[in-house]
């Protein structure tokens, strides 16, 4: 084809996203290492309102998941959409209405939620004028994304945009039926919901904003980025369509296993921990799937970085899935529940799963977008890899043993009924936990910023005419 903008793919917009995933993974998580902190010496809360462990958990969560974690979605749908379908976004305009919409969203957040205005749901803070602008950017996003599928110039859609596609539309559900709220003033509003409903239909939007958000969007991301970095095809295109209708299908369910042991109807509390237990299937299918692509390509792992990071993604994906399933059996939730043993599989999914895809996704991609060959230093990316596969294994298997001491200590009771242990006492033995999960943290916030200098030197050396040619489609 020949060479000017008709014939070219819009990248200008995930460019954008990309440095700001860099720029909101080092805040966010920069954040998560400050609350790390608080939790070991609780006088960094600074004994004020706005610097608590209680306002910055929340922004803690918010800019991880949906500033880093979304920027990331956004720049990876956005491209793979374009190359698989051999066309231009639809529509230039709305793509760039949502960078700039999400990034306000963003700042929104960051402002509200440290001044202490929340809706008080987990992963659903933000107060309702800011889920109505986050409503609007998602509609858009849907009208690009879809709208771009539709002009496609191949006969099929690629498995990688079923799942991107899976997660945008579920992600809207979820998101309009969990804010369904009555405003009071423009800062406070009061669920739709009472009582036990109330809390079903938080924890179906929670576990599903992991199951679409933290799970389907990145395993587009996965569908796509790990054949192509591998060099070779998807290792099973049929088990990747069962992978898609069974994981779609069967997470919807298990939401009440955040809910064992509460006002929540039992059956419905049974039918959370088997659909859990089921979804072990679909998972390993999917993480079986990608790791199997490396069949013949194995050795490349002892030469590129890129390849380890998708590939160990990959294994921390297996790894939590097979946590959740077992945590989610009640009398293993009787013991996990409310422990650090959460904050651990939360983090082996979020830090060697979400995070380490991302990671190795922008790799493969920056360099094709502002186009350049390769990464500045192909060294640095193998510090960073060290770096953030050491950082979340200490994280996690800190938090395994703090969460295990936890849930033994609380449950433990003496001949005549009374508790063995006083809850400060359990809060002692948690502290050298607190401070291993520290020191992992920091570590793997450190490999961010390897990540910052090598993205600012890879495109600081960018030319706008190269930038220009790396768009021409192929
Ligand atoms: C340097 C990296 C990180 C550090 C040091 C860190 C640290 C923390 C800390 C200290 C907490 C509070 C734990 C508690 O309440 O006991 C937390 C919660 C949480 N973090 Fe992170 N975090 C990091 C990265 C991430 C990333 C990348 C994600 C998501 C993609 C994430 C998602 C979450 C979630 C969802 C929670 C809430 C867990 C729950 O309520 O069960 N974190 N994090
Ligand atoms: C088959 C897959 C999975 C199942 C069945 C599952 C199951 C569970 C269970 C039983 C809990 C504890 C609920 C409680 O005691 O309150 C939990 C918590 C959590 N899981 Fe998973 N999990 C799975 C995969 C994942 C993955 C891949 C991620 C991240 C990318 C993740 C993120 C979380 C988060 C953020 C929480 C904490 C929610 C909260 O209380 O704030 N899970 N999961």
């Amino acid at each position: 084809m020949t060479l000017g903008t008709s014939t070219a793919y819009h990248y200008k917009v995930v460019r954008q996203f990309a440095i700001m995933t860099v720029v909101w993974g080092i805040v966010g998580m920069g954040l998560g290492v400050f609350i790390a902190a608080q939790l070991v010496w609780p006088e960094l809360n600074f004994n004020l309102p706005w610097t608590s462990f209680g306002r910055l958990r929340p922004l803690h969560t918010n800019a991880v998941i949906f500033a880093f974690g979304g920027c990331a979605l956004f720049a990876t749908s956005y491209y793979t959409v374009q190359r698989t379908c051999q066309t231009q976004l639809f529509s230039p305009k709305l793509a760039a209405f949502t960078f700039w919409g999400w990034q306000l969203v963003i700042v929104l957040a960051a402002i509200s939620l440290p001044l202490g205005f929340t809706s008080s749901k987990e992963y659903a803070e933000l107060e309702w004028p800011i889920d109505l602008l986050i409503t609007v950017v998602w509609v858009a996003y849907a009208l690009v994304f879809f709208g771009t599928l539709m002009k496609r110039k191949t006969k099929h859609i690629y498995v990688g945009n079923w799942f991107f596609g899976a997660f945008i539309i579920t992600v809207a559900l979820l998101h309009i039926v969990n804010n369904l709220e009555v405003p009071v003033s423009l800062t406070k509003s009061y669920s739709l919901y009472s009582g036990a409903t109330d809390a079903m239909i938080q924890w179906w939007y929670g576990h599903n904003a992991v199951g679409f958000f933290l799970t389907a969007g990145f395993l587009g991301m996965m569908y796509y980025f790990v054949p192509k970095q591998a060099e070779r095809p998807v290792y099973s295109y049929r088990l990747s369509i069962v992978h898609f209708w069974a994981l779609i299908t069967l997470y919807i369910w298990a939401g009440p296993h955040h809910l064992h042991y509460t006002a929540l109807p039992d059956w419905a509390q049974s039918l959370g921990m088997v659909m859990s237990l089921v979804l072990l299937a679909p998972s390993w299918g999917g993480m079986i799937n990608g790791m199997m692509t490396l069949s013949g390509a194995w050795h490349k792992l002892r030469s590129d970085p890129i390849l380890r990071f998708l590939v160990v993604s990959l294994a921390f994906y297996g790894m939590s899935t097979f946590e959740g399933p077992m945590m989610a059996i009640k009398t293993v939730n009787a013991l996990s529940h409310y422990t650090d043993w959460t904050i651990g599989h939360v983090h082996a999914g979020a830090l060697g799963w979400v995070a380490m895809i991302s990671i190795g996704a922008l790799y493969h991609m920056i360099p094709k977008i502002f186009g350049r060959e390769h990464m500045y230093s192909i060294g640095l990316i193998n510090a960073h890899f060290w770096l953030a596969t050491i950082g979340t294994v200490l994280y996690i298997a800190s938090m395994w043993v703090s969460g295990i001491v936890q849930g033994l200590m609380w449950r433990a009771i003496n001949d005549d009924g009374t508790l063995t242990y006083s809850f400060v006492e359990a809060l002692q033995a948690s502290h050298p936990g607190f401070v291993v999960r520290l020191i992992g943290g920091a570590i793997f916030f450190s490999g961010m910023l390897l990540m910052a200098y090598n993205t600012w030197r890879t495109v600081r050396s960018a030319q706008p005419a190269q930038i220009a040619v790396a768009a021409q489609m192929a």
